[in-house]
């Protein structure tokens, strides 16, 4: 049995069936603002430091029922090709939780993540997925658990089960078992969020592969490491206080940090189009001017900016493509 599979089966019970005809959740889109970048198990997706998120108004709604000959996956109303990346990525997560290794399901599977904005999907994917087989088989695991299957299928989203501020664990343990994500309570209805379409140019390389890479060739690994834990302390002393430019100095240097430590890859790994340079220098600008407005990016030559609600005509104005979405505390 390989490791993932064994992983799994210390979460879901020994022996389950269906208890109903057809069960269905929904999940958040989680955006980074302490990044996971960097693996110590690689097929458990153990990170090597811990990482914190907030969850935004989008995300992912799946149906699971039981099929008879094959695996289904229907994804935004279209039936997907088996031969398809994300139909094999999301079987080969199916095997881990079979009741029997002839069990087959269908999954229905709809993102309301507006369109092109460039958002992965994985995360609130992968959490919905387990949502709704967690009520299809009647599992009822905790959070913490639920937590750990979704990280099973994508890292981040153990951070995709619960909304609102999120700190998943790097835990220590070889199985993983506590290596999860766990909801941070807090208040700050002042927080404000939006997107950057900058290129929908297709990625070179993959988030896995990518922090594989880095880990093993950046030589500004070991530095991004102890950085984590210190933007983690600030941040999270931001929250405490709501002080918007503690949280956005942290955040946007937290995201430069995890950048120039894949900048230093070989091959170096550089996510960035012109129009992201074009972006940061003019949030730079804007600050430099008295604006308060950070942003943060992924793996991906998008931009995400924070703000509070107070400026958004100013952040709208000097961005007009900006696509505001709402975020989601609780
Ligand atoms: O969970 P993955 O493999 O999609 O990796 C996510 C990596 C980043 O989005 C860049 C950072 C993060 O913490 O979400």
């Amino acid at each position: 049995m390989d490791s993932r599979r064994t992983a799994a089966r210390l979460i879901v019970p020994l022996s389950y069936q269906p208890s109903v005809a057809s069960a269905t959740a929904y999940a958040p889109v989680n955006i980074a603002l302490i990044k996971y970048w960097g693996k110590r198990t690689i097929p458990l997706h153990l990170p090597l430091t811990d990482s914190f998120s907030i969850t935004i108004d989008a995300g992912t709604t799946t149906t699971v029922t039981q099929s008879t000959l094959s695996d289904t996956v229907s994804l935004n109303g279209t039936p997907l090709d088996p031969s398809s990346p994300f139909y094999l990525r999301l079987t080969t997560f199916l095997d881990l939780v079979r009741p029997h290794p002839a069990f087959r399901f269908a999954i229905t599977t709809q993102n309301d993540i507006p369109t092109a904005a460039g958002l992965a999907s994985s995360a609130s994917g992968f959490a919905a997925l387990v949502l709704a087989l967690n009520r299809f088989f009647s599992w009822n695991l905790s959070t913490q658990q639920l937590s750990c299957l979704a990280r099973l299928g994508s890292g981040s989203a153990c951070r995709s089960i619960q909304a609102g501020f999120s700190h998943w664990k790097r835990g220590t343990r070889a199985d993983g078992l506590d290596s999860y994500a766990e909801k941070v309570p807090a208040e700050w209805p002042e927080l404000a969020f939006g997107i950057l379409l900058l290129s929908s140019k297709q990625k070179t390389i993959g988030s896995s592969d990518a922090m594989r890479r880095t880990v093993d060739t950046s030589p500004l690994f070991p530095l991004w490491a102890s950085c984590v834990e210190r933007d983690l302390e600030q941040l999270l002393k931001s929250l405490e206080g709501n002080d918007f430019d503690l949280f956005g100095r942290t955040i946007e240097q937290n995201a430069l940090t995890m950048h120039a430590t894949m900048h230093a890859s070989w091959p170096p790994i550089v996510y960035w189009q012109p129009e992201t340079l074009s972006a940061l220098h003019a949030i730079f600008k804007a600050r430099a001017d008295g604006l308060p407005l950070y942003a943060t990016m992924d793996a991906g030559p998008n931009v995400k900016l924070f703000f509070q609600k107070n400026h958004t005509e100013e952040v709208v104005k000097l961005f007009l493509d900006i696509q505001l979405t709402k975020l989601t505390l609780h």
